[in-house]
This record gives C-alpha cells, sequence and structure tokens, in this order.
C-alpha cells in the first residue's frame, strides 16, 4: 500500500493555533474556584525536618491551607508505587529508601517538597511559601558520583545485564589500542513550559486533569493506581506540551500530592513550578562516567571493544537507560562487552532525557571510534566503513533495514568533507582554526501497541482520533498525512483530534515512536475505510458492481475505474445511496511476530564543521549536516524541523548545558535559564537536514521509522571531533567550555 513516491511538504496543521495562541497548554486553563499550589523545597540534600513552621503562612491573605508530612491528606494508594512508569520496562525495583512525597521528615535530595502552599492566588501563595521556615538536622549528602563510581551496582531488569560476545579483554592483545574515560554532566530538560497540573474533582469519586504529560493515558493510570478509582472516572487533557524531551514520561509524585490535596479543600487546584524547581523535581539526565577500550588491527579492523558506563540514581529509586547498548550492535567486532552501574546518591531521581542513555553512549563510542581512527591515519568515515556491519552482531539478525553507507556519503558531500585535513590543527581562516568532525547516531525502532478511530463523513471530510499527545514534533501533521497518503481525502478536509482520554487509547509519546505505533492503527483504519467503500460500490446493485478492488481508484472523493474515466462514483453519492451519515472505524494496531525476526532501529549522521579560537577557547558551531535514515519519512517539513530542533539540542550538549552541584551542600548552583544555557538563535547555524527516505518493509505499512532521538545523538561526538581536528585537544568531558579547550 505504501505509495513510493515523495510526500509533500505541508505546514504543520496545529501552526496557526500555535502562533496565534489559540493553543492551549495545561496552565491555560481556567476553572471558576481555582487555587494555586507553591511548593516549598527542602534546603538541604540529606537529613530529617528538625522543626517545620507553618503558622505565618497559614495566616497569611487568601491562604486555605499549607500541607507538610504533618497533615497531608491520605492517598488510597500510597502504598502502591505513586507515578506508574509510562512506558518501556516494568515498575522499578525498590531500593531500600522509599520516597513518598510530605509522608515523612527524612530529607532525601535537595528540593525535595516540605511544604505545599494553596492560596486563592498564585502570588499569595508565594508570598506565603516564603513565610514556611524549616530546621533541619543535617547528615552528609553523598552527591558527586566522581567520589563514588567504585561503588556501583548492576541493576536489576533489562538494562543491567553486561554483555559479551567473544573474549572480553580481546583488545588488549591488539596491535592499536586505546582506552579512554568520557564524562555527562547532569543536563536538564529545561523546555520552555514550566511543569505542573491542573486538578479538578468534578464529583466524590470523578477527576478531570490537565497535565504537562507525555501521555495522557499513562497519567490516567497512575491516577488510578494512586486514587484507586477506575480509570474511566478520571479524565486526563493535555493536547498541546510546550517541550517534554522526556521530562513528561511519568507521573511525579507533586502531581499526585496536588489532586489529593485538590480533594480535601474541596477547590480545583493548579500547580505550576518554578525554575529551579524544574531542576530536582522532573528528573535530569544522570552524571555518567565511561569507560571504552578498543582494539584494532593496522588494517582498521576492530578487534575488540570493551564499555563500562556508571551513572547516578536515586537512594529511593534505581533509573536505568541503555547507555551501552548501541556499543553492542553498531560495528563489526568480534569481541564486544560492555557493563552498566549505577550509584545510589542523595539525589532526585533522573529520567530520560533527548535521546537518552543512547546519546549518553554514543558520545563515548563515536569519540573513542574518532580518536581510533587517528590514531591508525585513517579517515573516520573510512574506518567506520572497514568495520561496516549488514547484520546486526548482537541478535545474529539482518536489520528490518539499513542505509547508512548512503548516509555517509551524502552527509560528507553536503558538510564538503573533501576540504577536511586528517592532521588535526592544520587548517587556519584569521583567528580562527577549523575542523571538521562526524559521528554516527541510532536508536530503536518501534512499533508499541496504539488504536485510532477514524470517521469519513458523507460530506467528504475525515475526522482521524487518538488519544495521543503532540508534545511538538508535528504528531497532527504526521496522521494527516498517514490518512492522506490512504484515502486521498483533500488536507484541508481532515481534522485531528488527540490529547484526551476520551479518545481511542494511545501510548505516550516518546522514544521516537509515535509515528510507527498511532501512525499503523490510522493506517489501518483508513484501509479499513477504503476497503468498506469498494465493497459499497461492486457489491450487487452499486455502481461499478463486479469490478475487482484493485481496478479502483479513490481520489478527491471519487472512486473511480483508472482505464474508463467515465466508470466512476462519487464517495458521499455512495455513503447517501446506502443511507451512511458517516463510516466509522476504530482500528487497534501493533506489530505482528515477524518483526521479531528483525533488529529495527534508525540510523543518523551528524557532519559538524566548527571554528576555534585557540586565544579565547571559544568553539562555535558553523555548519551542520544531519542525515536521517529512519524509512519512509511521512512528513517532511516537519521530519526535517524535528532534526533541526536535535541538533539545537546538540549543541547545547556538546558546548554548554551542565547542572553544577556545590557538593559541600548536594545544590545545585546554576538551576535558572541565565546559568545553564540552552542553546539559542545565537548559537545555532543554518542547519542542513537530509532525509535518506527509503521505506522499511518491516516496522509498518507506511515503512516509516522514529526519528525524534536520533535527531540528538552523536551530535555532541561529532563536534568533539570536529573540535579535535580543528586543534589537536581531544575533550572528553562535556560540555566543550573554552576553559577546557584553551
Ligand atoms: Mo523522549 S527522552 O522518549 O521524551
Amino acid at each position: 500500500m505504501t505509495k513510493d513516491t515523495k510526500n509533500p511538504p505541508i505546514d504543520r496543521v496545529d501552526g496557526r493555533l500555535k502562533v496565534t495562541g489559540g493553543a492551549n497548554y495545561f496552565a491555560d486553563f481556567e476553572i471558576p474556584n481555582t487555587a494555586y499550589c507553591v511548593i516549598v523545597g527542602s534546603k538541604i540534600a540529606k537529613g530529617t525536618i528538625a522543626s517545620l513552621d507553618t503558622k505565618k503562612a497559614q495566616n497569611a491573605p487568601g491562604v486555605l491551607g499549607v500541607f507538610t508530612h504533618q497533615n497531608m491528606p491520605p492517598i488510597p494508594g500510597w502504598d502502591a508505587p505513586v507515578g506508574g512508569e509510562a512506558d518501556g520496562p516494568a515498575p522499578k525495583p525498590k531500593t531500600e529508601e522509599t520516597y513518598r512525597i510530605l509522608s515523612s521528615s527524612k530529607i532525601l535530595f535537595d528540593g525535595q517538597p516540605i511544604a505545599i502552599v494553596v492560596a486563592d492566588t498564585y502570588e499569595r501563595a508565594t508570598y506565603a511559601a516564603s513565610l514556611v521556615k524549616a530546621t533541619y538536622s543535617k547528615q552528609t549528602a553523598r552527591t558527586d558520583l566522581q567520589k563514588h563510581v567504585a561503588e556501583g551496582i548492576a541493576p536489576k531488569g533489562a538494562d543491567g545485564g553486561n554483555y559479551l560476545r567473544g573474549k572480553p579483554d580481546a583488545y588488549q592483545a591488539a596491535p592499536v589500542t586505546l582506552e579512554a574515560n568520557y564524562t555527562i554532566p547532569i543536563e536538564v530538560h529545561n523546555p520552555m513550559e514550566l511543569h505542573g497540573i491542573l486538578a479538578h474533582w468534578t464529583g466524590p469519586n470523578t477527576l478531570m486533569i490537565y497535565a504537562k504529560t507525555q501521555g495522557v493515558n499513562a497519567t490516567q493510570q497512575a491516577m488510578a493506581e494512586a486514587f484507586k478509582i477506575a480509570p474511566k472516572n478520571i479524565h486526563v487533557h493535555a493536547e498541546f506540551m510546550g517541550g517534554g524531551f522526556g521530562m513528561g514520561l511519568r507521573t511525579w509524585p507533586q502531581e499526585t500530592a496536588v489532586v489529593a490535596i485538590a480533594r480535601k479543600i474541596g477547590r480545583p487546584l493548579k500547580l505550576v513550578v518554578n525554575r529551579s524547581q524544574m531542576f530536582t523535581l522532573v528528573g535530569h539526565r544522570p552524571y555518567t562516567v565511561q569507560t571504552i577500550n578498543m582494539g584494532a588491527d593496522q588494517d582498521g579492523k576492530l578487534i575488540g571493544i570493551a564499555h563500562a558506563a556508571t551513572a547516578e540514581t536515586a537512594s529511593y529509586e534505581d533509573f536505568t537507560e541503555a547507555t551501552v547498548n548501541m556499543t553492542k550492535f553498531m560495528y563489526a567486532c568480534p569481541n564486544v562487552s560492555t557493563r552498566y552501574r549505577i550509584v545510589r546518591l542523595d539525589r532526585s531521581v533522573p529520567i530520560w532525557m533527548r535521546g537518552p542513555g543512547e546519546a549518553t553512549g554514543a558520545f563515548a563510542l563515536e569519540s573513542a571510534m574518532d580518536e581510533m581512527a587517528h590514531k591508525l591515519k585513517l579517515d573516520p568515515i573510512e574506518f567506520r566503513l572497514r568495520n561496516y556491519t549488514e547484520t546486526d552482531p548482537e541478535h545474529n539478525r539482518p536489520y528490518s533495514s539499513k542505509n547508512l553507507k548512503e548516509a555517509y556519503q551524502r552527509g560528507a558531500e553536503a558538510i564538503g568533507w573533501s576540504k577536511r585535513k586528517n592532521e588535526p590543527g592544520s587548517t587556519r581562516e584569521g583567528d580562527w582554526l577549523i575542523g571538521y568532525g562526524m559521528s554516527t547516531g541510532t536508536f530503536n525502532a518501534f512499533r508499541w501497541e496504539a488504536s485510532a478511530r477514524v470517521l469519513l463523513k458523507a460530506d467528504g471530510s475525515l475526522t482521524v482520533q487518538s488519544a495521543v499527545t503532540d508534545i511538538g514534533p508535528g504528531t497532527g501533521t504526521a496522521l494527516t498525512m498517514i490518512a492522506h497518503n490512504v484515502l486521498n481525502v483533500p488536507l484541508n478536509r481532515i481534522k485531528v483530534e488527540y490529547g484526551d482520554t476520551s479518545l481511542p487509547k494511545a501510548p505516550t509519546q516518546g522514544g521516537s515512536a509515535i509515528v510507527s505505533a498511532v501512525g499503523s492503527a490510522v493506517f489501518d483504519a483508513c484501509t479499513s475505510i477504503k476497503q468498506a467503500l469498494i465493497e459499497l460500490a461492486t457489491k450487487n446493485g452499486g455502481p461499478l458492481v463486479g469490478r475487482q478492488a484493485d481496478e479502483l481508484t479513490l481520489a478527491d472523493g471519487i472512486l473511480s475505474i483508472l482505464t474508463e474515466p467515465k466508470k466512476k462514483v462519487a464517495v458521499s453519492d455512495l455513503m447517501q445511496a446506502n443511507n451512511l451519515a458517516v463510516i466509522d472505524r476504530t482500528k487497534e494496531s501493533k506489530g505482528g511476530p515477524q518483526l521479531q525476526n528483525y533488529s529495527m532501529y534508525s540510523f543518523s549522521v551528524h557532519f559538524v564543521q566548527v571554528r576555534v579560537n585557540p586565544l579565547t577557547g571559544v568553539v562555535r558551531v558553523t555548519k551542520a549536516v544531519s542525515v536521517a535514515d529512519s524509512g519512509r519519512i511521512v512528513s517532511p517539513k516537519t521530519a526535517a524541523s524535528q532534526m533541526i530542533g536535535g541538533v539545537a539540542g546538540g549543541i547545547g550538549m556538546a558546548l554548554t548545558e551542565e547542572a553544577v552541584i556545590d557538593h559541600r551542600f548536594g545544590r545545585f548552583v546554576n538551576n535558572n535559564l541565565a546559568d545553564y544555557h540552552v542553546a539559542v538563535h545565537a548559537d545555532v547555524p543554518a542547519i542542513e537536514t537530509i532525509m535518506i527516505d527509503k521505506p522499511d518493509p518491516i516496522i509498518n505499512p507506511m515503512g516509516a521509522k522514529g526519528m525524534g532521538e536520533i535527531a540528538l545523538i552523536g551530535f555532541a561526538g561529532a563536534v568533539a571531533n570536529a573540535v579535535f581536528n580543528a586543534t589537536g585537544q581531544r575533550i572528553r568531558d562535556l560540555p566543550i567550555t573554552p576553559d577546557k579547550v584553551m
């Protein structure tokens, strides 16, 4: 069914709403009688609250309540995990600590909520929050991973297992060897829109929630478990999100607390956290240290790789991610071992962030590949090609599709790779050293279970419905294109409704999986509608009786026989003749067992040109080309935008993003957007995106693989490799700040 023609680039279907203020984000919703919450955070990172004085706050104007561990209303599902995982693996194993918001005087991390103040306005709640006074009995907080790397434990569950192919130490005996350590700092998602929730008990056991969540069904499920009410009695709305990057992949404890307090005081409650709370209450990319050992022969064939990673987690929950996974399957190498460890620190729990662990791991692996190529005096692309693999060496099975060689070639042409000199520090323009670097990225191409409903009305309009939230990549636009490609309804007659639990169930938006998952359900529902139309036309008494389905074409509301232009029927006439006001199909979709025979990944290649000023250490990314090998591109314009967004995030990761802790106090010193610098326009050059755009024949009927994560994965390595090419300085600790370059 997949058309092998290029899809046209169309504008975002929700673009006008977004730029005219017509799109409502959770905090834009207003419910009469709403009260406002402000969270007071702990000023220590470990210990206990010795005393808590809330009297002044309680007596402040407009205050409706001050909730602490002494008077927090019960949460019926308190003993069940508060905040179910949005997707991915099974619930985390419990550690010896338990964190339940406002349930005890124990402090487990800096910024941990010690009180929630409720008042009739946000300003009054903020003022009253400033009057809450606590004293603490402090203990020494362990917050510095570098000091505690040796305490790493192997996590339980899927990410924790050690992996070995061949011999673990084969790299040692190789003619050319490399050992290098890489560091990723704490990074914070920092979407422009702040986190929070608007909770309204519409009845004793019915709840309306507007939330900043990447998955309305996941929030619904988490609240159902916490309050022991049926999911169908909980309505969650999150149509638009002002950026997520992973921080909305779970329901956070303060959301649950707000819902409990709203029930207690009998008013709708709104929480919007402040920017510094974005650093402590909604997760982060964990500080991670990695070691790569690599060995190759003189011809540039890899003999062995060992990749070890150790990341921080909280004392109260084991967060894990797929940091070392890329090393297992990326290159043809007979001996590969990986090891992943976590260290429980006195910190709030991390969560997946922008290309999550794979982005962390790719920085190490792809930097090491560049270092090894240099030792071998090989061009970095040539070194990768000598170790290219057409089948997945980890699982011994084919990739569902892989066009990475073409991606290397097209990206190299676009950046002007031929101008790169293999000898570092050999290109100078005025005061600036010029360098080129590249890196590969890869991420699983998932196909999760999802459902969608499609309604074709007799007036020719089409409505597509799914509960999925659009966190920004243009999901509504992609689903519009998928429906258009099956039913050929004009684009301006297609409407997509999403981001609400009243619509057919969908997975949380994350993991680059949504076009594949929800798109497949939309495709199936549209295909079923098309079949219904063909049956109506060709049945006994139908206008095209006796014709075969494959003779018919459907376009612009007309079913016709291609070879006989006069034989045709308008869809509206056909539906009216059959007394049908609407054809309505709901489809559930998931990948079949045949998918198990393939390794399904998207791939990317990032190329950058940097200028480095050797006097000041300033690094500027002056050119970037990112190539996506992610199957058929269903919506070229939003896909390109997504790649551009990934590059902007990648520039931040490479050059500026770092949340710094003063370990004497276990607290952040740059928890604001002035001191934690997210890449802005001035940091980002014009970015060229290239789509290989070849359908994957296995994953789904559109042939589309995901591209959100691969837009970022690998990018920081490309920058580090370019800085080396420019200067001869190998920076293994992100971000690449001027002090490290000079
Ligand atoms: Mo993404 S880190 O799956 O939101």
